[in-house]
């Protein structure tokens, strides 16, 4: 007998072929997608959405433990993405039903873009028709470009023609997105305008019927703005009157929002960096930092200097993550509430030099206080602030 060859097991430094860092949301609540399909197989909908409204918010917010499905056999309970009010969801679906344009703004970190692909995923089954609004994104990014060979070689041409992601969504009744829309120039933002209200892009190089594409039913947009960069005041009023306006906001409640970076730093962390699950009692002690510098007030009523960098959950989840993974990478004698500190300082660092001694001043307020109150944690961190002042 031939012995079989053996698989060969990938070892810890080897990735898994094929392994992607990041993959998109289609891919992965591919299960969750295709069973609310499932569900939504003879339900009206709106005209090329692959599923219903109601799915696409209980994809985006979950049901809360609750398993739904065409049969029992065939059922699971779908997860909590977005951690936020299940209205403002319900809003954004509503307004990508219509005829204007949806604008998520809001300041760094608070999901606007995870929502924006959430939205585009539940609603056209894929989120990789996107622009990112940059300096420099030019109107072809946003129109159509040439294949410039092919154009000096026959002349304009369909099939010279290179389509934008956004002239693809209107041909495939998808929804775009459209990534930090006023970074962009404003001239360049106003491409959006005539796409918007006429639904239609004009190619004049072409003739006849190939001269315009008509958007099918499905094609919307979806532009995200920040607003600690440029902000929306920039934005021509004529675009704005395109879009309806969604602030998203920072997570409302301490406990959801200390669920929410466990488990994001969870998922972000491999098995061999995260051995046991994360310190409940470390990620509460960092959000509980977090929430009272980005907001300029304790739980207790105490005034707190607010630094100039957002403390935003994305950033506490990103400190988690680097705690936990130093803890494997460094494991002797580890202890994860000394690394706050330093990370803290990262975080708020970033434009003015003010910002360390609002981070001191926090840490000779609030911080002494509950370390004078008993708590061993903060007794701890008060300890530490001399790695505020190196
Ligand atoms: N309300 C929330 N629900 C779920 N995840 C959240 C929430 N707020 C923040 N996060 C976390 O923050 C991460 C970053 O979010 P995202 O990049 O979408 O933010 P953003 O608002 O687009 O930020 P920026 O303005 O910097 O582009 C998410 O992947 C998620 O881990
Ligand atoms: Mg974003």
């Amino acid at each position: 007998m031939i012995p079989m060859a053996k698989s060969k097991q990938p070892s810890a430094s080897e990735p898994t072929p094929n392994a992607i860092q990041s993959p998109p949301a289609e891919v992965r609540y591919a299960a969750e997608l295709k069973l609310l399909q499932e569900m939504d197989a003879d339900k009206t909908r709106p005209g090329g959405w692959l599923l219903t409204p109601q799915s696409v918010v209980d994809f985006i917010c979950g049901t809360e433990g609750q398993k739904i499905g065409p049969s029992k056999s065939n059922s699971m309970a779908i997860s909590e993405k977005f951690v936020g009010s299940r209205d403002i969801v319900q809003r954004c679906v509503v307004t990508l039903a219509g005829e204007r344009g949806l604008l998520l703004v809001g300041e760094p970190g608070t999901a606007k873009s995870m929502l924006g692909e959430l939205l585009t995923v539940g609603i056209s089954g894929t989120s990789a028709l996107a622009v990112q609004g940059t300096a420099g994104t030019t109107e072809d990014q946003i129109r159509y470009g040439w294949n410039y060979a092919m154009l000096l070689d026959r002349g304009p041409t369909p099939e010279a023609l290179i389509p934008s992601p956004v002239m693809q969504a209107m041909r495939t009744g998808k929804l775009m997105r459209f990534e930090e829309v006023t970074r962009c120039l404003p001239e360049v933002q106003d491409g959006l305008i005539s796409i918007l209200s006429e639904r239609r892009l004009i190619i004049p190089e072409l003739l006849g019927e190939q001269s315009s594409v008509f958007a099918a039913p499905g094609f919307n947009v979806i532009a995200t703005a920040n607003l600690r960069d440029r902000g929306v005041s920039e934005m021509s009023a004529a675009l704005k009157r395109r879009f309806n306006f969604e602030t998203i906001a920072p997570i409302a409640d301490a406990e959801r929002e200390a669920v929410l970076v466990s488990s994001r730093a969870t998922s972000m962390l491999t098995e061999d960096e995260r051995k046991d699950p994360i310190d409940n009692a470390l990620v509460q002690l960092l959000v509980t930092v977090f929430r009272d510098l980005r907001s300029g007030r304790t739980a207790e009523g105490w005034q707190v200097q607010q630094p100039s960098t957002v403390m935003s959950t994305a950033e506490a989840v990103a400190v988690t993550t680097a705690i936990v993974r130093e803890g494997a990478f460094f494991p002797s004698g580890f202890d994860p509430v000394s690394r706050l500190p330093g990370h803290l300082l990262g975080v708020v660092m970033k434009d003015d030099a003010k910002d360390r001694e609002r981070l001191i001043a926090y840490w000779n307020g609030p911080v002494r206080r509950r370390a004078e109150a008993g708590d061993p944690l903060w007794k701890r961190l008060s300890e530490l602030r001399i790695v505020l002042e190196a």
